[in-house]
């Protein structure tokens, strides 16, 4: 074909970061195009610069090919670049920009270019900010990619490549290394299954907070699959200009591994949140043992044979949310120098990368003196990437000396455990990363997203990606209006949704409350109590810092009025999705006001156990609400989150399946056997509102019925003890098994909004 050819006779060497791949072939891009666009595959060439390869950030210049702007189809583009992830944002420059369209997590709308193509007109050459652009948090492999099969990884990497993200996280798959790695040092496979957790909890494993499975041994065909799922990511992500952050071994180890090496240095990792010690207290291998050298070199060595040599860069945790075995300064530094060591062994370009969250969530042991000795065990500054994991509220790079001189990258965390509630720091994620630029003797390389999982709030994600292209602060109201144009790309979109983005982009998305930043959780998702729910501030605030009358509710009647003048809207799948998504945000924070009418209708001495059912009555009746509206829409279903992993049974295993099932239900609710870390990664889906959220309220609510009827003193452990049997009944439960479940959505998102809309705005 044509424009492959065209692509290969252009591309030529380009300047790539010392540590990525040197793959220098703009091939990936053209698939990419013929992928997404292939009604217009040749109307775009790729042309990497021979460059200076002393510049560190990425430049690209988009302009038309004189020769061929008349032929039909409209114009012909021409992207240079210095790299090519820099084409690749080249290529969304002018999707976006000039094309009208975007590739959305809900899917790409690439394909809606005019088909006659606009022309540049006057080249547009843009640069970087920073040599980096990253993404991922080791947790979001488990709290949104878990189960994602390669479609969902494709389209997750084209939108992370044409934002101009280059250095992604790349965790799947982890374990078969590990397992070789493991078998190598003559550990048995019942030793390793008592180490190795389940497929919605491996981050956790692999931060060395947690360890085993709890419901099953990990199947060796989980596995291998994902081992061969992340052969396909790799090359995806390498073909797409990017660098993957690759796994190495961190020291975690079985607990057999003390029996087979006695006289090696293994100490006790911190217990986590609650687990009892079969699941946590992992056995860490002190990095100072010869043996850490040895399983560093083995674990390298291996994922250089699976993969190629593609990176050297490697994600390495062993302190996160885990203490040291000492907190003298010797010790630390003793640490990281030998795990350092061993990196630089097994590969001489090692770069080690670590998420910074330990140095804001136990910042009390994490003196400034104890990060200094940490770090400072690594020679020289371009040794270590460090993501300064939470810069958008809680940036550590100030009171660390800008990391005392290690490269750190600005990070936008924004998100725990894959929650939904509406918030977004639109303020500090564009005029602060470009004030630590601006700080003499910083050395911040990157600007990236952290989040914990990525569920709902796309916009706040794709303001810090574009803002790493902008050396000023990106204008809230204009970036907003250019968003919502694209995101509804019908002819004539009426104003009014651009006012009801108007509206979100400067209350929800402009969060200036420093005690609800990240998360806000709706307290329907928490289990059920007298006390403690409403108005929490900090790590996982329920204080609304907004208005909901004077923003949610004036935002979702004008996304309605706009579809009543343009019909186009309710075939465009992210209009459907933002509406459902307000919808449900507004029926979440009414959800308060009846939670607390029946708070004080219970408190009050006068009234009777009837009074108390009537006043949750309506409670019940808006999370089924709630549920009807988020079963209209497949990205609010609890069916998708079960089917995908139920999928990797590839066939008719029922146990395997039932187990996946369990994970699934596991992480979403109790998270753990017993509730150790409950409702922390809850959802608002169809399905999950309907048979565990209400199941949990109802109860609540006949409980305090019951309580003023029979004069008893409210129970708080019994409480606990009712909502816990719940959960564990509700995870142990089967699709379809024991109730009419269907896989797909139910009814139309217009009919059931109307109806809500007027019962609750
Ligand atoms: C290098 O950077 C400068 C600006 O800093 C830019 O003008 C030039 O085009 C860049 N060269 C390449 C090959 O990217
Ligand atoms: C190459 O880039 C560096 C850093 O951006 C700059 O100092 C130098 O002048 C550039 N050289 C050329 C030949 O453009
Ligand atoms: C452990 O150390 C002791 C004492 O130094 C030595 O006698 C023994 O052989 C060692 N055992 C192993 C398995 O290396
Ligand atoms: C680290 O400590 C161990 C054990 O005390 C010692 O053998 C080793 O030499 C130390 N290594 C460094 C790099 O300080
Ligand atoms: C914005 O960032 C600044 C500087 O890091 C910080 O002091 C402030 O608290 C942040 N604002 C919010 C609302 O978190
Ligand atoms: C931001 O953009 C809006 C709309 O395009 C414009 O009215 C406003 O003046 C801009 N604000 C700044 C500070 O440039
Ligand atoms: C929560 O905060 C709001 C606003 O400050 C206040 O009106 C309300 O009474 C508080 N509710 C509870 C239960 O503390
Ligand atoms: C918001 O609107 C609801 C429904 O109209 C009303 O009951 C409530 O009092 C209003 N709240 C505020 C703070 O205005
Ligand atoms: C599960 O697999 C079926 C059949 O291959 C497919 O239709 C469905 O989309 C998959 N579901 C998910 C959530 O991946
Ligand atoms: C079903 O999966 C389980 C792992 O969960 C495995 O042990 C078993 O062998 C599988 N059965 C069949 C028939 O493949
Ligand atoms: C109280 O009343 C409820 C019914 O409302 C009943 O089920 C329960 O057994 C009674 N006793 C206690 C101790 O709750
Ligand atoms: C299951 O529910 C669907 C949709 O409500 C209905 O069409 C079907 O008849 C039901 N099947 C059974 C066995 O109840």
């Amino acid at each position: 074909m044509l424009f492959s050819l065209i692509g290969l006779a252009v591309a030529v060497l380009g300047n790539t970061h010392s540590v990525a791949a040197s793959h220098n072939d703009v091939e990936g891009l053209y698939s990419l195009v013929q992928r997404r666009i292939p009604a217009h595959a040749g109307a775009f060439t790729f042309k990497l610069s021979s460059g200076n390869s002393s510049n560190v950030t990425d430049t690209f210049t988009l302009s038309d090919q004189i020769s061929a702007t008349t032929q039909a189809g409209g114009a012909k583009i021409l992207v240079e670049c210095s790299t090519i992830s820099a084409c690749a944002r080249g290529l969304y420059t002018y999707v976006t920009e000039f094309g009208g369209v975007d590739i959305w997590w809900t899917g790409s709308r690439l394909n809606e270019l005019p088909s006659e193509l606009p022309s540049v007109g006057q080249p547009v050459t843009r640069s970087s900010l920073v040599p980096y652009r990253y993404h991922f948090n080791t947790v979001t492999f488990s709290y949104t990619a878990a189960f994602y099969n390669f479609d969902d990884w494709s389209l997750l990497l084209d939108w992370l490549a044409l934002r101009g993200v280059n250095l992604p996280l790349a965790w799947v798959g982890n374990e078969y290394i590990l397992v070789q790695v493991f078998r190598e040092a003559g550990l048995s496979d019942a030793d390793i299954a008592t180490f190795l957790s389940g497929p919605a909890f491996q981050a956790w494993n692999r931060f060395g907070n947690i360890q085993a499975s709890w419901g099953g041994d990990l199947p060796e065909q989980w596995i291998n699959d994902q081992f061969a799922l992340q052969k396909q990511i790799i090359s995806r992500m390498v073909e797409l200009g990017m660098t993957p952050v690759l796994p190495s071994f961190t020291g975690f180890v079985p607990r057999a591994m003390h029996t087979l090496y006695p006289n090696a240095s293994i100490v006790n990792g911190s217990q986590w949140n609650g687990f009892t010690i079969q699941y946590t207290n992992d056995s860490f291998l002190e990095p100072f043992d010869p043996l850490f050298s040895t399983l560093q070199t083995s674990f390298i060595s291996k994922q250089v044979a699976a993969y190629g040599n593609v990176s050297h860069v490697y994600t390495l945790d062993q302190y996160n949310e885990n203490s040291p075995y000492s907190g003298d300064t010797s010790y630390l530094a003793n640490v990281t120098a030998a795990t350092f060591a061993s990196l630089r062994a097994a590969d001489p370009q090692a770069v080690w990368l670590m998420q910074g969250w330990l140095f804001y969530s136990d910042s009390t042991f994490w003196t400034t003196e104890r990060v200094e000795a940490y770090l400072g065990g690594v020679p020289g500054n371009d040794s270590m990437i460090i993501l300064d994991l939470y810069s958008e509220a809680q940036p550590q790079w100030q009171r660390l000396n800008s990391y005392f001189g290690k490269q750190w990258i600005w990070c936008e965390l924004h998100d725990y455990g894959g929650n939904m509630g509406f918030e977004g720091n639109f303020e500090n994620v564009t005029t602060q990363p470009i004030k630590a630029l601006a700080t003499p003797g910083n050395s911040m390389v990157g600007m990236g997203l952290t989040m914990e999982g990525q569920e709902g709030n796309e916009i706040i994600y794709d303001v810090l990606l574009d803002q790493a292209w902008s050396s000023t602060p990106l204008n809230r109201t204009a970036y907003i209006s250019a968003w919502a144009s694209r995101r509804y790309n019908v002819p004539d979109l009426p104003t009014a949704a651009l006012e009801a983005w108007e509206i979100l982009g400067a209350t929800v998305y402009n969060n200036q409350d420093v005690t609800t930043q990240s998360t806000v959780k709706s307290i329907l998702e928490l289990s059920p109590s007298i006390t403690g729910l409403v108005n929490r501030t900090g790590t996982h605030s329920t204080k609304l810092f907004y208005d909901t009358n004077t923003t949610i509710v004036p935002a979702l009647k004008l996304l309605l009025q706009a579809r009543q003048e343009a019909s186009a809207l309710s075939n465009i799948p992210e209009f459907q999705y933002d509406v459902v998504d307000v919808t449900r945000q507004l029926l979440a924070n009414r959800f308060i006001d009846l939670y607390t009418s029946l708070i004080d209708t219970f408190s009050s001495t006068s009234s009777s156990s009837s009074a108390v059912s009537a006043a949750g009555a309506p409670l019940l009746a808006l999370l089924q609400d709630l549920d009807s509206v988020l079963l209209t829409d497949t990205h609010f279903l609890l069916a998708r989150w079960i089917s995908a992993a139920r999928n990797w049974t590839h066939g008719d295993n029922a146990t395997y399946a039932a187990y996946l099932e369990y994970n699934a239900r596991n992480q979403v609710t109790l998270w753990g056997p017993r509730g150790e870390v409950n409702d922390y990664a809850s959802k608002q889906w169809g399905g999950l509102v309907g048979t565990y959220y209400v199941q949990r309220w109802e109860t609540f609510v006949g409980y305090l019925a019951g309580s003023k009827e029979n004069a008893t003193v409210y129970n708080v452990s019994a409480v606990a003890d009712m909502m816990l049997d719940i959960g564990l009944r509700w995870d142990s439960e089967v699709w379809g098994q024991t109730k009419n479940q269907t896989w797909g959505t139910v009814s139309s998102t217009w009919d059931v909004v109307q109806q809500l809309v007027e019962r609750w705005a």
